[in-house]
């Protein structure tokens, strides 16, 4: 699958394939979600943010969920996703993450969906409290 947005940065996408939305118009909404994600990437050649599939992201009750990591990044975990509505949101958020430092993507240039659906956000593991005054 295509790899990363810009150069000296880098995206990885990951989709849970294993929501389920009660009444949604797929009986596999996160398998839904993932394919509608990776087939617009592909159409992307200067896109190279990578999608994979996990199995769960352990927050089932907020489907469909994602979660964008990145090396020395804050990884940010989104949900109440549709496959029907919600693709073009997770790469426009994933062109804007890739286009960061720190992971950290600024308010304006989050789509609504993930304004709302956000879950958490866990810091890097070179993350430096101290650098925050903490
Ligand atoms: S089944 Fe998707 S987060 Fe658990």
């Amino acid at each position: 699958m295509p790899g990363i947005l810009m150069p000296g940065t880098d995206v990885t996408i990951f989709i849970c394939i294993s929501c389920t939305v009660e009444g949604a118009r797929s009986d596999q909404p996160g398998r839904a979600l993932f394919d509608a994600v990776s087939s617009a990437i592909a159409e992307k050649p200067a896109c190279n943010a990578v999608v994979k599939p996990v199995d769960c992201l352990a927050v089932c009750k907020r489907p469909c969920t994602v979660a964008l990591a990145g090396d020395g990044k804050w990884t940010y975990v989104v949900g109440d996703l549709s496959p029907d509505t919600h693709a073009d949101d997770v790469i426009a958020a994933a062109l804007s993450y890739g286009a960061t430092a720190n992971g950290i993507i600024p308010w304006r240039e989050r789509p609504q969906s993930f304004r709302k659906g956000v879950i958490s956000r866990v810091p890097p593991v070179a993350f430096r409290p101290e650098e925050q005054g903490l």
